[in-house]
């Protein structure tokens, strides 16, 4: 007579260590598949949070700093920066004070391809080094190959500090 309770539900055997290796090399390399797969979920939530640093205003010193009727070159650094942007993070723009709390405040890059203008005291002109573009003291295109004039800042005084919105870096859309 056979022993029915033991055929039944025969005991399970102990699983050799090999193949436990191997279910946790399987469940160690799912977990860093479905990690991996999170990351674009994580920028996508974290992203407002970048955007907001996108939004700041960023101060460029007192008005006193830009004498009126004068063009200047300022710095500022990027709010939107990480530890390994080293010194790209700091980037130069042209102030023109016009009177009072009249700014205009510009791109150092020529809107044809890019290159960073100069501004000449004396011609009153922003020339570009690379392929002759010309500017006139407002942004607008004099001649040469640029398309357009130079792109402008957002920018306001506030407590007679001048600042621009530094993060929203000017467009096509933004010509001067
Ligand atoms: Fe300035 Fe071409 S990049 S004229």
């Amino acid at each position: 007579m056979c022993d029915c309770e033991h055929a039944d539900h025969p005991p399970t055997p102990p699983i050799p260590p090999r193949r436990r290796a191997l279910i946790w090399m399987g469940t160690g390399i799912t977990a860093v598949g479905a990690a991996l797969a999170a990351l674009p979920v994580l920028g996508f939530l974290l992203a407002p949070a970048r955007l907001r640093a996108r939004d700041e205003w960023v101060d460029l010193g007192p008005v006193s700093t830009f004498p009126a009727g004068t063009t200047r070159l300022a710095t500022y650094r990027n709010p939107v920066r990480r530890p390994w942007d080293g010194q790209t993070d700091t980037i130069p723009c042209w102030v023109r004070h016009i009177e009072g709390h009249r700014f205009q405040v510009f791109a150092i890059n020529c809107t044809h391809l890019g290159c960073p203008v100069r501004w000449f005291e004396g011609s009153r002109l922003f020339m570009c080094p690379c392929h002759g573009g010309v500017y006139y003291e407002d942004g607008s295109r004099a001649s040469g190959p640029p398309p357009r004039g130079l792109y402008e800042y957002e920018h306001r005084v506030v407590d007679d500090h001048l600042h621009i919105h530094a993060g929203r870096l000017p467009t096509l859309q933004e010509s001067a």
